[in-house]
């Protein structure tokens, strides 16, 4: 197993639904990731400890998914320079938007990049990741380049039905 280059993070295992969309952009791309489920609220030491674990390793960037009071991303950026991509995860009530702004209002000086509440949001952040990763890898940046020209061509080819 090659050593990860992304950390997908998330609050809970109920966000994995969202959040396995990062992931699998990750897997498309081959690019070798961890996900793991710790919460900033509920193993705020095992939060740390795996942040510490994580950047030894020599992980690139970090994908952070929380719903409600999201704090999750905002913490992980506190305790690392790398950079943090957070994903508001829809929640019962305020159907994700607690979450939107819990990750977006980070005040001045910790940034976190956030992304579309839900599946799109999840998915973005892990080609985002990508996007990052490509930077330095030639072989990537070719990879994510004919991923946007299979995008270009479907919609080129995309015809309207006939009205009656
Ligand atoms: C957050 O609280 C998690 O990210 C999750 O989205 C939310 C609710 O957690 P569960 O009650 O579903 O475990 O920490």
């Amino acid at each position: 197993m090659s050593k990860p280059l992304v950390s997908i993070v998330m609050g809970s295992s109920n966000d994995w639904e969202i959040m396995q969309q990062a992931a699998q952009q990750l897997k498309d791309f081959g690019v070798a990731f961890d996900a793991r489920v710790i919460s900033a609220h509920r193993s705020p030491d095992l939060l740390f400890d795996y942040i510490k674990e994580m950047s030894a390793q020599g992980v690139q960037c970090f994908i952070a998914g929380a719903g409600g009071a999201a704090h999750l991303a905002g913490v992980i950026a506190g305790k690392t320079t790398l950079p943090v991509l957070g994903v508001p995860i829809p929640s019962k009530y305020l159907k994700g938007m607690d979450s939107l702004l819990s990750i977006v209002q980070m005040p001045k000086g910790i940034p976190v990049a956030t992304f579309a509440i839900g599946e799109a949001g999840a998915a973005n952040a892990g080609l985002f990741a990508v996007s990052m990763l490509a930077l330095s890898d030639k072989a990537l940046a070719d990879k994510l380049m004919a991923y946007r020209k299979k995008q270009a061509e479907q919609i080129a080819a995309t015809t309207l039905p006939t009205l009656s």
